[in-house]
């Protein structure tokens, strides 16, 4: 049996069950498999190589990522591709102790270059379907508008999404961020609060404290993604303490992305010390360098995290999902016998 003697922060974090709520599955193309679906699909590329390709994952801001993120999205045709690309995540994230994942989909980026809705949907829930069936993964589908569009255009893809609504969890905003505030999108979330859905959006990545506050006060999301920006208004975080509105935090791609300058430098442990539901996600798993795991061990060496705060980021993603209360207690408990197997205490 391992004893803290023997056993490591990879090995702690390794065996850590958790869940992910913050992660684009378009986003987690593989360089190996970006180069077979361009090929499958006879999509023209730039890059030759899965070297060259991961050379030219090197991103100034946001804007520079997204227009390559939205770029590499042509590879994505048929239902296929986009199973195989759900699939491919959902082994990763069943290898990293990943429980249950909430995975997001932009599918106007794909509806509108042409692919079918269909097409779409077909692939990524066969694909979940697949992953429950074959590693008992639970998986969630969260459907993200794109800010840089109108809300008209959020609008009509909820409508177009009719069909596949017992098989959503909800509804997101990603892209993006400055210049397009969470104002923009109200009508659009509280048409999706009305049908029931559960509600996120991603705020204070690059955007200011005040898009923190709109995304609670107008669009009454129940878990904010990323939201680093809230450590400007100590109001804010104080708020987000008291009402355990969990934030859906992503360290390498921050890192990667440049809104912290180093990962010493990022707000989590800060926020975590405040008493914030801060939890750790990888975002886009295959751009940023890094899966659940490696975000947890980034964060564990560059902000001195011990176990006991890695358990409470595990406890954290298992009190902010969207899954039923059985499940979030089993794996509480799962998550208390690994404790206590780290300690060396029987389980
Ligand atoms: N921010 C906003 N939108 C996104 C991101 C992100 O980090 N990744 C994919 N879409
Ligand atoms: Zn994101």
């Amino acid at each position: 049996m391992a004893t803290t003697d023997t056993m490591t922060p990879a090995q702690f974090v390794a065996g850590l069950p958790k869940a992910e709520l913050h992660m684009h599955i378009e986003g987690s193309i593989e360089p190996g498999l970006f180069l077979r679906l361009a090929e499958r699909n006879s999509v023209a590329l730039r890059w030759d190589s899965e070297e060259a390709l991961r050379a030219a994952y090197r991103f100034t801001d946001l804007q520079d990522f997204l227009d390559l993120y939205y770029d590499g999205c042509r590879v994505l045709v048929r239902a296929e591709d986009f199973h195989d690309v759900t699939r491919d995540y959902l082994r990763r994230a069943h290898a990293d102790g990943v429980l249950h994942a909430e995975m997001f989909l932009g599918v106007q980026g794909h509806t509108s270059r042409g692919v079918p809705l269909d097409m779409v949907m077909n692939g990524v829930l066969g694909a979940m379907a697949k992953a429950q069936a074959e590693d008992g993964i639970g998986a969630g589908l969260i459907v993200v508008a794109q800010r840089h569009r109108s809300e008209e255009e959020a609008l009509a893809m909820l409508e177009a999404l009719r069909p596949w609504y017992p098989r959503l969890l909800g509804f997101g905003l990603g892209g993006a961020e400055v210049g397009h505030p969470p104002s923009k999108f109200a009508a659009f979330f509280r048409r999706c609060r009305a049908l029931g859905f559960k509600v996120v959006a991603h705020a204070g990545e690059e955007g200011p404290a005040a898009y923190v506050r709109e995304a609670l006060d107008l669009l009454r999301v129940e878990r904010l993604d990323h939201g680093n920006a809230c450590i400007d208004d100590p109001a804010l975080v104080a708020a987000l303490a008291a009402s355990r509105v969990p934030l859906t935090m992503c360290p390498l791609s921050n890192l990667r992305l440049g809104v912290v300058d180093s990962l010493a430098a990022h707000p989590l442990k800060r926020l975590l010390d405040a008493g914030v539901c801060v939890t750790v996600n990888s975002d886009d798993p295959s751009y940023f360098g890094g899966y659940v795991n490696d975000n947890y061990l980034a964060c564990q060496q560059a902000l001195g995290l011990d176990n006991a705060a890695l358990a409470t980021l595990a406890r954290n993603s298992f009190e902010a999902a969207f899954m039923p209360e059985a499940q979030r207690l089993d794996a509480l408990a799962r998550i208390n016998a690994w404790v206590s197997r780290s300690e060396g205490v029987a389980a």
